[in-house]
């Protein structure tokens, strides 16, 4: 699916190119994830990860847009660069249920592009059947939380460090 790029708005006055990723995008999000800080990479892979390997990279980006489903952000300054990424990963075993993942680079927090970028993963995954998203993140990650709490996030739960929740997606439009 070669998607052409759309134009959005976020809440900052900054206007950026939304589109699925591509097969071709792998070595992209290898060099936006390197350029993550540490504390970025941590929370989003809820592990220590210093790089993204060449396998990592082509499951990313090779996804069937059904089942596996990311829309990245491009830079108004250069279309080639990605600087955020919402996913969404269908759990096999409970296909109504996606499991959802945001990252956004560090110099484009608090702009509002990943509120733009779940609402568009949002509509996509609705499209293609999944009912819920289910998310996991560090407790004290306040911005994801102030994040999928605004996008409708329910059932939250806290075990030790993390939390987890789901969002309805029918009832969050
Ligand atoms: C979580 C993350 C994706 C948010 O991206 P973002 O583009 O900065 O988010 P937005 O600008 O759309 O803001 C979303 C909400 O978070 C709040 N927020 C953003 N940065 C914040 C911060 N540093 N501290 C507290 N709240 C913050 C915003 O005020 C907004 O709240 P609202 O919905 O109540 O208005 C980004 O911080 C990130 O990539 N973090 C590292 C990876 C990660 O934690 N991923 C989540 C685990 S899957």
């Amino acid at each position: 699916m070669d998607e052409a790029p759309r134009q959005v708005h976020l809440r900052s006055g900054d206007t950026v190119w939304i589109r699925p990723v591509r097969s071709t995008d792998a070595s992209e999000l290898q060099r936006a994830f390197a350029l993550m800080s540490d504390k970025s990479q941590y929370q989003r892979f809820l592990t220590g990860t210093p790089r993204l390997t060449d396998s990592q990279a082509a499951y990313f980006s090779q996804v069937d847009h059904v089942d596996h489903e990311a829309y990245v952000a491009l830079s108004p300054k250069d279309e080639t660069h990605i600087i955020g990424v919402a996913r969404f990963i269908r759990y096999p075993t409970a296909p109504d249920d996606a499991e959802l993942a945001i990252t956004v680079a560090d110099s484009w927090h608090n702009r509002g592009l990943a509120t733009v970028l779940v609402r568009e993963l949002g509509g996509r995954a609705r499209d293609v059947g999944v009912k819920r998203f289910r998310a996991e993140m560090m407790a004290d990650n306040e911005a994801v939380l102030r994040l999928l709490r605004s996008a409708g996030l329910t059932g939250e739960t806290v075990t030790g460090h993390m939390a987890s929740g789901y969002i309805e997606l029918a009832t969050t439009e």
